[in-house]
């Protein structure tokens, strides 16, 4: 895809914002909605920043007509946002709920009412709690319960609805979930991250299936979290290898089997001491490989890795070698001088670029869409209120510049989601970290839109960059 101005996106790029179910929604407990994986764990003491859970959040259950005229007040063509799986489908089997899907009836509704496609995530994270009990996503059987799922999830809202994605950011569910245990359900066992990958895996491709056995024309795809990663000295082979890893477990575990059927070989010898892979079936790597329209691509950072020092002490978070199984010896550097987000993760808006080429050449041609990018701030509202996030708008400004470089360079870019449209429930985080383009003072569920807001309204407006 060419471009002959070099600020302008191509024709018919599509801008949105994202959110996902329990970071935004609230409503926990009302309309039949049983308990996910994420109420359990931010009600155990100890597992979210201040015990913050998602019980109220940003309460868009009851404030979705407001929050859907913030997007139409940016000009955003498309929204993002994710369903919650024991609302609609409480316990995750059996029938629907009718007042749980009426919710996202309404939204998606309100949504085409204003002019905004609808971009729907299956699942953000919410597994319902009664199958974690029954074994959770390592256990096999909870890849068919999604197939059931998305299959009534799309038979409610697929004459509205033309773009479904699995599942966003699987590296999460598995290996924060299941091996380093700093997200629901907060398990610590890597083979079984390994189990859930493999099962979400699965679980996509058989909800593909579903949803193209009831509608051919559907739109339909899966959203991964992909890293550009460097060597802290490219002169050094151990830290190249490290980076091979990293790649493997970060990148590659996810793109080969979507797009090429086949778990990374070097990866597979680098897990052989946690994993056989013998949940692997006949038959399932062609399951998951189930040809996709397109692919969504979060993008938040680098990682720069070397080969291991004892005398470092392991970071925190995801960069703790618990989440990385089998890459116990790489180390993760900051590197000095940097400039980081709220989050401590590096801004390196290039890194966007890469990671988008990189794609475009060593898979097959896909459509691509950046579904996540943006960053966390301190934000401190001046004396009218407003909040000057330069830091939020100037990293969005690198990285639109980021997506433009791409495009030139061939990739084949069609759309880009800001996260967040709203400050929202950051995880284990709680909300002590703000991703918004909207403020929302939680005591009194007010929102304000940032400058980095005012500015995405202005890009999306020029469907460009003034200079
Ligand atoms: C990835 C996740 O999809 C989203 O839920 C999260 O809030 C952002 N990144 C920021 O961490």
């Amino acid at each position: 895809m060419s471009n002959i101005d070099p600020l302008t996106f191509p024709p018919g790029f599509l801008w949105g914002a994202a959110t996902a179910s329990y970071q935004i929604e609230g409503a926990a407990a009302v309309d039949g909605r049983t308990p996910s994986i994420w109420d359990t764990f931010s009600h155990t003491p100890g597992r979210t920043k201040g015990g913050d859970t998602g019980d109220v959040a940003c309460d868009h259950y009851n404030r979705y007509r407001e929050d859907v005229k913030l997007m139409a007040d940016l000009g955003l063509s498309s929204y993002r946002f994710s369903i919650a799986w024991p609302r609609v489908q409480p316990g995750g089997r059996g029938s629907i709920n009718g007042k749980g899907i009426d919710f996202y009836q309404r939204l998606v509704d309100e949504l085409l009412g204003h002019g905004i496609t609808p971009w729907v995530t299956l699942y953000h994270w919410d597994l319902p709690q009664e199958l974690e009990d029954a074994g959770g996503w390592p256990a096999r059987d909870t890849a068919y319960r999604f197939a059931e799922y998305a299959a009534l999830v799309h038979g409610a809202l697929g004459d509205r609805i033309s773009n479904w994605t699995t599942l966003n950011e699987p590296w999460c569910s598995a290996f924060l979930g299941y091996a380093s245990g700093v997200h629901a359900p907060g398990r610590k066992h890597a083979p079984d991250a390994l189990a859930a990958t493999h099962h979400l895996l699965l679980g996509h491709g058989l909800a593909v299936q579903a949803i193209r056995a009831a509608d051919p024309a559907a739109k339909a795809g899966i959203t991964l979290n992909l890293y550009a990663i460097s060597p802290a000295d490219p002169s050094q082979e151990d830290d190249l290898d490290a980076v091979r890893r990293i790649d493997g477990l970060a990148n590659r575990i996810f793109l080969d089997p979507v797009l090429r059927g086949a778990y990374p070989e070097d990866v597979r010898q680098d897990l052989a001491g946690v994993s056989d892979f013998g949940f692997v079936q006949d038959g399932d790597l062609e399951v998951v490989s189930t040809p996709l329209d397109l692919l969504g691509i979060n993008y938040y950072s680098r990682h720069v890795v070397g080969a291991p020092d004892p005398d470092v002490p392991a970071e925190p978070y995801w960069r703790a070698s618990t989440s990385w199984p089998g890459s116990e010896h790489v180390r993760f550097h900051k590197r000095p001088g940097h400039p980081v987000t709220d989050m401590d993760w590096e801004v390196d808006a290039p890194g966007l670029t890469e990671t988008l080429v990189r794609v475009a050449r060593e898979y097959p041609a896909i459509p691509l869409y950046v579904t996540e990018n943006g960053a966390a701030y301190v934000d401190v509202p001046d004396a009218n209120g407003e909040i000057a996030d330069i830091e939020r708008a100037e990293y969005f400004d690198a990285h639109f510049r980021a997506c433009l470089d791409a495009i030139a360079q061939g990739a084949p870019l069609h759309g880009y989601f800001a996260w967040s449209l709203l400050d929202n429930f950051e995880w284990a985080w709680g909300y002590t970290k703000r991703f918004g383009l909207v403020a929302v003072d939680y005591a009194t569920q007010t929102r304000t839109l940032k400058t980095s807001g005012h500015r995405y309204r202005e890009v999306i407006r020029r469907n460009g960059l003034a200079e």
